[in-house]
């Protein structure tokens, strides 16, 4: 299976595009027609895979206090799908997207059709700054850290394998976190837009050192509803509608400056607000809550002790994760709206 989104398409711009999600029962998109060949991921706990030399729960690869690995290091790692090995019970959305690491077991990356290098860090803020939006953990690498291990680490090995910079695709999905702990850090009745402002002036600054490494394709995912929530969201839609159009703007402007670049802006948030305005559809019956018993070893298997449905009947994971159903819904309209790029 290969991506579409690398090819010689003539650029577009897409903002909130229509990204109409799709029906089930429709049959799967195929990619093979498609170029793709790799997908290198930036982000937070939505799009972080556990890696055999991960940090536990957090990481593919390493964490702050052990930063650097060696290319034999980065290729002797593996995927690791079970009901921890991502933040949402089960495949998330970078490997539902390329097929790499959503059976149960070990993969490696190398050996997948189109080839997962994920770099997200579990509970990511885009900034680390004490009063700002400080680690969540000591051993939390932000997503400018990310990047700054991508640059020294990540990308001389890809060289070192001779990684094809023309047929991957670069992914970045952040924010959560940030627009959460603003709350906690700046108050409620603070004047969020400037602090949204700085955000992504720095998420932009990192995309142009990605940029300046050779890569071209650049995908964006923009803040899924939060405010829809379970429990009392710290955010409310228009904070949420705020951040995403800063965030637009931004990728915009990027795109404005950079002829030789292919901007993709999908919005998760129209796609998973329909979701939840139809869910019934989808084969959700729990939108508004989780299952307390999300982490216990036999959720799968025996939802009703904990006096839940099956998994996959909730939208939420748990009070911040999206489960891994919602994952492939949204991954589902995600690639159809790819092969419409
Ligand atoms: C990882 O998360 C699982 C599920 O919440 C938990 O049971 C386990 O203890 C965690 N592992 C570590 C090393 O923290
Ligand atoms: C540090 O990461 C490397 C892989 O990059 C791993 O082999 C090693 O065990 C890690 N060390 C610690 C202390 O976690
Ligand atoms: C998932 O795999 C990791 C690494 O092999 C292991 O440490 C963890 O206990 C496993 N989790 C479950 C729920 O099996
Ligand atoms: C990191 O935080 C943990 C838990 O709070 C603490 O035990 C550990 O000493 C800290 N490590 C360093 C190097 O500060
Ligand atoms: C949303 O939250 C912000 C920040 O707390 C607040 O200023 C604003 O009035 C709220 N908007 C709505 C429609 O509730
Ligand atoms: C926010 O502003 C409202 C209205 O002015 C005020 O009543 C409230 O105390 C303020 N909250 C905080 C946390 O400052
Ligand atoms: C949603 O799930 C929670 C937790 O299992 C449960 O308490 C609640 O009643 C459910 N709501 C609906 C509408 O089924």
């Amino acid at each position: 299976m290969k991506l579409t989104a690398s090819s010689s398409v003539v650029l577009t711009l897409f903002v909130h595009a229509n990204a109409a999600p799709t029906h089930p029962k429709q049959k799967q998109s195929s990619f093979k027609s498609h170029s793709t060949e790799s997908l290198i991921a930036f982000g937070d706990s939505y799009t972080y895979v556990q890696g055999t030399l991960g940090h536990q729960n957090y990481t593919f690869i390493g964490d702050e206090f052990n930063f650097s690995f060696t290319p034999a290091q980065l290729f002797s790692n593996r995927i690791v799908q079970n009901l921890t090995g991502t933040a949402e019970g089960g495949p998330n959305w970078v490997e539902l997207l390329t097929g790499c690491g959503v059976e149960d077991g070990l993969h490696n990356p190398r050996e997948c059709d189109v080839q997962l290098w994920d770099f997200a860090y579990a509970g990511a803020n885009t900034i680390e700054e004490a009063g700002f939006t400080p680690l969540h953990h000591n051993h939390t690498v932000s997503l400018e850290r990310q990047i700054e291990q991508f640059a020294s680490y990540g990308n001389p090995a890809l060289e070192s394998i001779h990684l094809n910079k023309k047929k991957a695709l670069v992914a970045i999905w952040i924010g959560i976190n940030d627009i959460n702990d603003l709350v906690s850090t700046q108050g409620k009745n603070a004047s969020f837009a400037p602090l949204y402002e700085k955000i992504q002036d720095r998420v932009f600054e990192n995309v142009e050192k990605i940029y300046e490494l050779g890569y071209k394709d650049f995908l964006f995912m923009n803040l899924p509803p939060l405010d829809r929530g379970p429990g009392t969201p710290n955010v409310n839609a228009s904070l949420v509608a705020s951040f995403n159009t800063i965030h637009a703007a931004h990728a915009n402007d990027f795109q404005s400056n950079h002829k030789d670049v292919k901007v993709l802006q999908f919005d998760v948030n129209s796609v998973l607000n329909y979701v939840l305005d139809h869910y019934q559809d989808y084969g959700f019956k729990n939108v508004t809550d989780y299952c307390p018993g999300y982490n216990q070893p036999d959720i799968l298997t025996n939802p009703s002790q904990y006096g839940c449905t099956d998994l996959d009947t909730y939208f939420w994971y748990n009070s911040g994760h999206l489960t891994s159903r919602t994952h492939e819904v949204m991954t589902k309209a995600l690639k159809r709206w790819l092969l419409k790029q």
